[in-house]
């Protein structure tokens, strides 16, 4: 157990505008077990090395499932979540897919405000362009060796300062490689975001990049036709017609940024949306301006994809419009800055997305 730390934000002297997406061990984590029906009231700790048991069924058959979100430091010093009621939904969404137990959003918010609470020196500074990523995890532990669910679960949530997710900071294009590889059956995982998704992905991101590519594309698994999503982000293409569409698909993660943006693009720059399948190559030269969004990734804009051997790039015409970046459209300028804004409290929204977490 570690005592409540009262430093301030950024106390920690890193050099916050070089970080990249690394693991940067802080102060303290929390941490709830559950055994018999019930969850304990949680602690915080300052180990990070979890003692886990040989047999424990998150080592064998990847019984685990783990949320990421991110706290930033607003201007007048605030500490703001974004939307963290749907990161325990998710986390509940997956429990029940792998037969774990439900941890409840009170415990999961708990959690995450403690975690965030003890490692305040931590958190980078406003305008750093680095923000605290909070990683909940669920995970089976406890003797076993058949395949049955764990009789003891541990819900823990760590945080760590990070920069970029993608080489390049703010708002760079990146590259994407159609993968050989299937992420995820119609029918199987590929809406929870449980470990034993990414394990089969780290190939797929290796050949991709191997090929030049930032990430790997997937396409579903079916017909090899539909976008289903990046190794770690949703997919957003603006269309010639001006509309915003996003894939349909069940085999992708429910991403938050992906729903908040599609939202902010309705409400705020009036555009049509849709979410619906969305056909790679018959649709490609429709595409004006695309995208990969969540937590780590943002809102990166992509400009070229490698797909039947050869590389394609989106909309080669594009000149770079008003307050555009070599590469960056407009549309995608306009709904980063809208969504940073939204999440760093520089601009105002009234859907309740803003949750603070309260330091004192
Ligand atoms: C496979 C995958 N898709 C999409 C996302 C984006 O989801 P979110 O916006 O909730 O972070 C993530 C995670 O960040 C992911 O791992």
């Amino acid at each position: 157990m570690v005592a409540e730390m009262n430093g301030k934000i950024g106390g920690k002297s890193l050099h916050w505008a070089e970080l990249g997406f690394e693991y940067i061990r802080t102060d303290a984590r929390f941490s709830a077990r559950w055994r018999e029906g019930e969850w304990s009231e949680g602690e915080l700790l300052a180990s990070e090395i979890m003692p886990l048991h040989e047999g424990s069924p998150a080592l064998h058959y990847a019984q685990q499932c783990f949320e990421g979100l991110k706290a930033q430091c607003a201007r007048d010093g605030r500490v703001l979540l974004f939307r963290p009621e749907l990161n325990a939904d998710r986390m509940r969404e997956a429990a029940g897919r792998l037969l774990m137990p439900v941890v409840s959003e009170a415990l999961f918010l708990r959690g995450v405000e403690a975690a965030v609470q003890a490692n305040r020196e931590w958190i980078p500074p406003f305008g750093s362009g680095a923000s605290l990523y909070v990683r909940p995890m669920l995970i089976g532990v406890g003797d076993n060796l058949g395949l049955r669910p764990a009789r003891e679960f541990e819900f823990r949530v760590f945080v760590s300062p990070v920069g970029p997710y993608y080489k390049q900071a703010g708002l760079a294009p990146i590259s994407l490689a159609v993968s050989e590889m299937d992420r995820a059956a119609p029918r199987g995982t590929g809406s929870f975001k449980i470990g034993a998704n990414y394990a089969g992905g780290l190939l797929a991101t290796q050949c991709a990049q191997r090929q030049g590519a930032n990430e790997a594309l997937y396409l579903d698994a079916v017909e090899q036709r539909y976008i289903d999503e990046a190794g770690s982000a949703n997919i957003l293409v603006v269309l010639r017609d001006g509309s915003l569409v996003t894939p349909a698909s069940a085999a992708v993660l429910p991403s938050v940024t992906r729903r908040s943006i599609m939202r902010l693009a309705a409400d705020r720059l009036g555009m049509v949306t849709a979410e619906r399948p969305i056909d790679l190559r018959a649709e490609f030269d429709d595409f004006v301006e695309m995208g990969a969004c969540g937590t780590a990734a943002v809102l990166s804009p992509i400009n070229r994809i490698w797909f039947d051997d050869a590389w394609h790039a989106v909309n080669p015409g594009q000149s770079g419009g008003k307050g555009s970046d070599a590469g960056v459209g407009p549309v995608m300028q306009e709904l980063y800055d809208l969504l940073t804004g939204i999440q760093q409290g520089e601009i105002s929204e009234n859907y309740g997305w803003i949750h603070e977490v309260h330091l004192s």
